[in-house]
């Protein structure tokens, strides 16, 4: 297997503490903030914890700049920069499929953060406790203009298109097939590798994105740390005008810059983006007998304080092989006490003959109940057995999440929706004849 083809060098390791120069000697030696630092940079912490978290959970950087962060304008209310960024306000437990994002909704040129548009929501962002999923598509690079999350990780998901982003801490490169998380609050900017960008992000305002535990399947498979890589220190010394574009409150504002905010030189931490790449994912299965549950393709994970309960899992259906005997290979028919969003990222999903298509996304609520459809379901119970490989040329990925929905106007809008969605189940026929145990 190759490792991400990309000229952009990258560090490795999930969870490591990094320490990066894009000059040597831009980090000060032996102490954090010195009275002067190296070549008259600033010193500056970003935390990603609360300062007393316990070890292990303690995130927080050291950034050295050409100038601090706070040298910023007036900060205003800015919602027309993303007017499709909404809160959900609508509850529904239909099963809910939608269309690929037209990529003209948006006539003019859009860029990433202008062809946000969320789905659903659930929680508080300014009690920190909540998720949200949004889809994007973009036809045009961010210039002189960069974004910050003040309410949460991003978890990325790109569909369709490669993307260059810029963060503070550095270059990350970015295609379909991978993903990217960048942390609350470290601002960043997209360039498009092609003509336009499709994808999906999960939101969580509740702690961060992690590797699942791994239990008695041991210390190896799943997601490996070494598989995650972290950009190296790339500034610019640009004195030009700069818009920031601040989320905050679920609510979008807005300040300017006279430079370039991508100005730190060195950095040491713990809390940075990084990217994965999900070829790299090392499955387990059943290997006898029985499907199991989706939690096995757990990539990463955002933990509740209940053990075991995440507020959102990030999963995904990669190529695989499926050896059970007597099986019904397929996903089984389920009722969920979480709630299961599905995307696509390429190929066919094996519980879908049609209609879920790369692109578009599927929404099975809390308890409602959904499986296969009724031309999978006859398949997949006559076909003959034997090990087969699947999903070869497929993606298919779930945010499941703890929490419920509430849907934007946008994501119940029929012109977005496949309307005929649940009629896929309508052919299932009864199958067992049980008049012998009839009672009168
Ligand atoms: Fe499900």
């Amino acid at each position: 297997m190759e490792k991400p083809t990309s000229t952009i060098p990258l560090l490795s390791g999930y969870g490591s503490y990094f320490e990066t120069e894009a000059i040597v000697g831009a980090i000060p030696k032996g102490q954090n903030n010195p009275q002067k630092c190296p070549f008259g940079l600033y010193a500056e912490q970003l935390s990603g914890s609360a300062f007393t978290m316990p070890r292990e959970k303690n995130l927080r950087t050291w950034l050295y700049r050409i100038l601090p962060s706070v040298k910023h304008g007036k900060v205003v209310a800015a919602p027309e920069e993303a007017p499709f960024l909404t809160e959900g306000t609508n509850l529904t437990p239909e099963r809910l499929r939608w269309k690929p994002l037209d990529y003209s909704l948006f006539e003019k040129s859009t860029d990433f953060i202008q062809g946000l548009v969320t789905v659903g929501t659930q929680g508080d962002p300014t009690s920190r406790d909540g998720v949200a999923v949004h889809l994007y598509v973009a036809n045009s690079s961010m210039e002189n203009k960069c974004f910050f999350n003040s309410d949460g990780d991003w978890l990325i998901v790109p569909q369709e298109g490669g993307l260059r982003v810029q963060t503070e801490l550095g270059l990350l490169p970015l295609h379909p097939g991978h993903i990217a998380v960048i942390p609350r609050g470290v601002k960043f900017r997209v360039e498009l590798l092609d003509e336009k960008a499709r994808g999906y992000i999960c939101e969580v305002y509740t702690g961060h994105f992690e590797l699942p535990d791994l239990g008695l399947i041991g210390s190896n498979g799943l997601a490996a740390p070494r598989d995650f890589h972290y950009p190296v220190a790339y500034y610019e010394e640009k004195e030009v005008p700069f818009t920031v574009i601040q989320k905050y409150g679920g609510q979008l504002f807005r300040f300017s810059l006279d430079h370039s905010p991508f100005d730190v030189v060195g950095w040491h931490g713990n809390y940075a983006p990084f990217i994965y790449d999900l070829s790299r994912f090392c499955p387990v299965n059943s290997v006898l007998y029985d499907h199991m549950d989706p939690s096995i393709f757990t990539v990463l994970t955002c933990k509740s304080s209940v053990p075991g309960l995440a507020v959102v899992d990030f999963v995904i259906f990669p190529p695989r092989w499926m050896t059970q005997e007597h099986t019904f290979r397929p996903p089984y028919f389920h009722r969920n006490c979480m709630t299961e969003y599905m995307g696509l990222i390429r190929g066919i999903y094996d519980a879908k003959a049609e209609g879920f298509v790369p692109g578009g996304a599927s929404l099975h609520s809390m308890m409602s109940a959904h499986g296969p459809d009724a031309t999978t379901f006859e398949k997949a119970s006559h076909m003959e057995l034997s090990p087969s490989r699947i999903g070869e040329e497929s993606l298919a990925f779930m945010f499941e999440t703890s929490r419920v929905l509430k849907l934007t106007d946008w994501a119940l809008d029929p012109k977005h929706l496949d309307v005929h969605y649940i009629e896929c189940w309508q052919s299932l026929k009864k199958l067992a004849s049980l008049s012998l145990n009839k009672v009168d």
